[in-house]
């Protein structure tokens, strides 16, 4: 079992600077942090897993010990199968955290040797989803300050398109 390998988990419909910062700040804790892209299936994503894993690829420039994976299966599962034992997640207030530690308690029942690692989200992420930013791109606003600049282009195609 590795220590130094950290998951990230989420569905980044898209990945937004909030979700860029908690990769480079765990990139900087673990030799090495699996970002995965999964399935949540209280959400419907605007992105395929594939689309969203490239968009997540193209906002990694100057980072190196991050690689990028879609699974579908139990978060659980993959953390053993990839020996990993800390599970990544970001928190953005209290409302995050109920929810959240439903599903650490979950995956440590699932994987016993799995730990879920916090981070809080910097200040002015704070307020900061991946619904948020499809809301505004949908209505044509401004979403340059809320997503990494490489995949600007990508979200503003897919949902502002008749
Ligand atoms: O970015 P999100 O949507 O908050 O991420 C939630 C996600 C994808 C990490 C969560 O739904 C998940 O872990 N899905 C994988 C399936 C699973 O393991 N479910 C049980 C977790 S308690």
């Amino acid at each position: 079992m590795n220590k130094s390998i950290a998951i990230y988990p989420g569905s980044f419909d898209p990945i937004t600077l909030g979700h860029l910062d908690i990769i480079r700040r765990a990139s900087a804790m673990f030799d090495k942090v699996i970002v995965v892209v999964m399935t949540n299936m209280a959400k419907t994503c605007s992105f395929n897993p594939e689309e969203r894993r490239q968009m997540i690829c193209k906002s990694l420039a100057g980072i190196d010990n991050v690689t990028v994976e879609c699974y579908d299966g139990l978060l659980a599962e993959y953390a053993k199968m990839h020996g990993a034992r800390v599970i990544i997640k970001g928190l953005r207030a209290m409302s995050d955290f109920e929810y959240e530690f439903q599903m650490a308690l979950t995956n440590k029942k699932l994987n016993p040797d799995v730990e879920t690692l916090f981070l809080t989200t910097s200040p002015q992420y704070m307020y900061l989803s991946s619904s948020m930013v499809k809301q505004i791109a949908q209505l044509h606003g401004d979403i340059s300050d809320f997503v990494p600049a490489a995949i600007h282009s990508d979200i503003l195609n897919r949902l502002t398109q008749k």
